[in-house]
């Protein structure tokens, strides 16, 4: 603890101090080894129309998508209300399924329940089983909001312990910068993966955006990409609402949380740039960031700055291609995944520290089964304000219009430590970061 509040004050020193004498932290702590894959290839207490591999995701910001699985035929309903075994609403969707080399899915089914009253605990039941009952409270309608952020999660024991600290935190949101079930083309892995963040997925909004281990393309056999991501993990992609711009692609998307004051854009380290860069362009664009949006944020999967050794480069071509964008549009942090450690950037644009870039978080330290990423570059850049090669979280709490605190937990022998923590400004309170008109 004690090493912990010093890397704290150590990292609060660094931030204000003006970027020439920027101290970097490299924390000495080093976590134990990967822990075994868990075992849920099969879910024993279920029929074949229980429900199963339950999570929800917000759809403007009073609709809220239920996803779920059945081995069987069932309908695609939700029933729900605010009483505990009262449906009095209900909302009726579609169901899909996708075959991969030998696999079959189950069949995959979503509904959007809504319009949905804000910090309300709905419960609900699907496909009209009786067999099980879930609830889910719905985010604030204005700020605070807290956020859970926690990429390349797996499904291992560290993933265990990592989704145990997130529960016993009291988030409105979860976002996930890609890397979900390292499947890895073995697809009931997915089904184990879904009924692993059920507890979690069904109770909060999860919004995902994809990592290299979602693509599970295969030569001639599955050539098309994303095949198991996008049928199991629908996001909002085609819904346009006040503050977001629809896209034509479920791999980018953005969504606004707290009546529009943070606005979040999902990106795809592994969808086209050019596309995407126009979409991204007419969304920062639509958006009267200094009347509603007081926190613009993004996610992408392969960090676009990072000191540690492992992928080095990966998220080089997409910074290049729209860097600038997210710049001029003033967004105040970009979280990333991908490399499997935690790193915090100060303010940085072009590789240098600008007052009114982003702040550059890496956390892709969920727990997934390929370990840590351990070596760094030495010595770190001088944009680098603190790197620690463990497995956590982070919890993003924009607490009013000028003000987010960031803090990352380190799953430390299975107690969440705050090892880094730091006060993030509004861009678009700092009269000296005035938003630029945005190229469309
Ligand atoms: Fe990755």
């Amino acid at each position: 603890m004690a090493l912990a509040a010093l890397l704290v004050i150590a990292a609060a020193s660094a931030l204000s101090l003006p970027p020439a004498a920027s101290l970097a932290v490299t924390s000495p702590y080093m976590r134990p080894p990967p822990r075994e894959t868990l075992s849920l290839l099969k879910d024993h207490d279920a029929d074949g129309q229980t429900p199963q591999q339950v999570h929800i995701s917000m759809v403007g910001l009073d609709k809220m998508r239920v996803s779920w699985v059945t081995d069987d035929d069932a309908p695609a309903i939700v029933e729900y209300g605010t009483t505990s075994g009262q449906y009095p609403s209900s909302a009726t969707g579609n169901t899909t399924s996708y075959s991969y080399v030998l696999y079959n899915s189950g069949k995959i089914h979503d509904a959007v329940t809504g319009p949905l009253q804000p910090s309300t605990t709905y419960y609900y039941r699907c496909s009209s089983s009786p067999a099980r009952e879930f609830s889910f409270r719905t985010p604030p309608a204005t700020l605070p909001v807290k956020f859970v952020i926690a990429g390349d999660l797996g499904q291992t024991g560290w993933t265990e312990s990592t989704l145990k600290h997130i529960a016993a935190s009291d988030y409105d949101v979860l976002l996930l910068p890609g890397d979900l079930s390292y499947a890895d083309f073995v697809q009931p892995r997915w089904d184990s993966f879904g009924r692993l963040v059920t507890p979690l997925a069904s109770a909060r909004p999860w919004m995902v955006t994809q990592g290299n281990h979602e693509v599970e393309k295969m030569p001639v056999v599955e050539p098309e990409p994303f095949k198991a991501y996008n049928a199991r993990w629908r996001m909002p992609y085609d819904v346009d609402t006040a503050g977001t711009t629809s896209s034509d692609s479920n791999l980018f998307y953005s969504f606004d949380v707290a009546g529009g004051a943070v606005h979040v854009v999902m990106l795809g380290s592994y969808a086209d740039f050019a596309a995407q860069n126009e979409w991204l362009r007419r969304d920062l664009a639509a958006l009267d960031r200094r009347k509603a949006a007081a926190f613009v944020v993004a996610l992408v999967h392969a960090p676009w700055y990072s000191s540690n050794e492992a992928h080095e480069g990966d998220g080089d071509a997409m910074r290049v291609a729209m860097e600038e964008v997210l710049y001029e549009a003033r967004v105040d942090a970009v979280f990333a995944g991908h490399v499997h450690a935690y790193e915090r950037f100060a303010r940085v644009y072009q590789g240098k520290s600008d007052p009114c870039g982003p702040v550059y978080v890496t956390i892709g330290d969920g727990g997934n089964r390929e370990g840590l990423a351990k070596n760094y570059v030495d010595p770190a850049p001088a944009v680098s304000a603190f790197r620690e090669a463990s497995f956590g979280h982070g919890r993003l709490e924009v607490v009013n219009a000028t003000h987010a605190l960031w803090a990352w937990h380190r799953n430390n022998d299975d107690e969440p430590v705050v090892a880094d923590q730091v006060w993030i400004t509004s861009l678009a309170a700092n009269p000296a970061c005035n938003r630029k008109k945005n190229k469309t």
